[in-house]
């Protein structure tokens, strides 16, 4: 008898497993790369601006530099049909959907969409509440491979469960979608998230500027450096495929160069999805040379997918520091006042060490050339002393490169 069961009970549990399987494996194994509507464009989303904007990001060199999904956020939505499927509005996306995202996979991108768990998304399209198996079978027949998951109007559901329907309504619908959480932090998503989305939003919404709260009345929206400072102590929970999110870039949205360059900088070093938020049609060449920078591409989508620490704080002046993959490191500098500051780092009187993942530079004993990423100076070794001014609401960041030596 029981050798008839045994087999049994281990094909009921296999099958279990794979019925119950939510999240797609292999997506975001680095953080995602893109562009999203919101920060720029607000509710004035169309065909025709998705479609600029994926030529816009081809002939700017952001698709090589990394850059892939074109993600429409909130205000794409018609009506439900009788059946209950969701439209896109069809004055603002009259070919529909299916004919967008062919048109920008032709292009070599991907295509992003937006819902919301609740009854309405934030800004009152339909929400997804009680339809997530239809509207999750609509993305994947139109090919979309990102979605956007919002927390409005979702009066006392439980965000864990909500999340969770929905990460099953994309696995049964079958297509890989990369499924991004939006709900604030409010509910430490870090904490339970990893089995079912690829990233979730850390804290509410960015505003454009550097450091400040902007009061929406029921809510805020948070300055660069407010945001960063709520980061604290999640590092632990981001890894490949799964990744904290400080939310989309203000990059060439209005702040100074040297904010938007601190501001790309430290996303870069938080290893947070590089998403920008900006007019990819019309933006100014220090913008394109700000988001296409390579080498601080680089550190971001490093494939340890390690985020990055704060190592020093003295006031206005933090360092950070970031493994990387070959014994590497990025280090970051960041002045957040609005004063030039001397810098003077000596290497030989430093030890980083992270617990975390175990990693340390030993000054000491190892050597590395210092590679300034802004400039593309090459600042000499950790043998020397770092020396430099770092201007007001500005980054040095540099890349370590571990030198082999004696006995390696
Ligand atoms: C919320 C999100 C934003 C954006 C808007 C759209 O505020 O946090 O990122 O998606 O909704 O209405």
């Amino acid at each position: 008898m029981k050798r008839v069961v045994l087999p049994l009970i281990v094909i009921v549990l296999v099958v279990a497993a794979t019925v119950d399987a939510q999240k797609f494996e292999g997506l975001a194994e680095t953080p995602p790369m893109g562009w999203n509507s919101w920060n720029h464009f607000g509710c004035d989303v169309s065909e025709q601006l998705i479609r600029d904007t994926a030529d816009a990001m081809v002939s700017s060199g952001m698709r090589d530099a990394g850059y892939l999904y074109v993600n429409i956020d909130d205000c794409w939505h018609g009506e439900r049909d009788e059946d209950g499927f969701i439209q896109p509005d069809p004055e603002r996306f009259p070919s529909g959907m299916k004919a967008l995202a062919d048109y920008v996979h032709a292009k070599g991108l991907k295509l992003g969409i937006y819902s919301d768990a609740g009854w309405k998304t934030c800004a009152g399209r339909p929400g997804s509440r009680g339809y997530e198996y239809q509207d999750a079978l609509a993305y994947a027949r139109w090919g979309v491979d990102y979605l956007k998951y919002d927390w409005c109007n979702t009066d006392g559901l439980n965000a864990e469960g909500a999340y969770q329907t929905m990460g099953r309504a994309l696995a049964a619908a079958g297509r890989p979608i990369v499924f991004s959480l939006c709900e604030w932090g409010t509910n430490r998503p870090w904490e339970w998230a990893k089995g079912i989305g690829h990233l979730w939003r850390t804290t509410g919404d960015i505003a454009v500027c550097f450091d400040c709260e902007k009061d929406h009345g029921s809510w805020s929206s948070w300055g660069v450096l407010r945001i960063l400072d709520m980061q604290e102590g999640l590092r632990v929970h981001a890894g490949p495929g799964h990744w904290n999110d400080p939310d989309m870039m203000e990059v060439g949205n209005g702040m100074s160069e040297n904010e938007d360059r601190a501001h790309f900088s430290m996303w870069a070093m938080l290893a947070a999805p590089l998403l920008a938020g900006n007019d990819l049609r019309t933006m100014s060449e220090e913008t394109r040379r700000i988001l296409t920078n390579a080498e601080v591409i680089a550190v971001d989508q490093d494939p340890l997918g390690i985020q990055g620490f704060k190592y020093a704080d003295d006031g206005d002046l933090e360092i950070w520091f970031k493994p990387l993959a070959d014994e590497d490191w990025a280090m970051c500098i960041l002045n957040r006042g609005s004063a030039a500051r001397e810098v003077e780092f000596r290497w030989q009187d430093e030890e980083v060490e992270d617990d975390f993942s175990g990693r340390k530079t030993i000054f000491g004993y190892r050597v590395y050339r210092v590679r300034d990423l802004w400039t593309g100076n090459d600042l000499g070794t950790t043998r020397q002393t770092l020396t430099a001014e770092v201007p007001g609401n500005e980054v040095l960041m540099v890349r370590l490169v571990r030198q082999l030596g004696p006995g390696d």
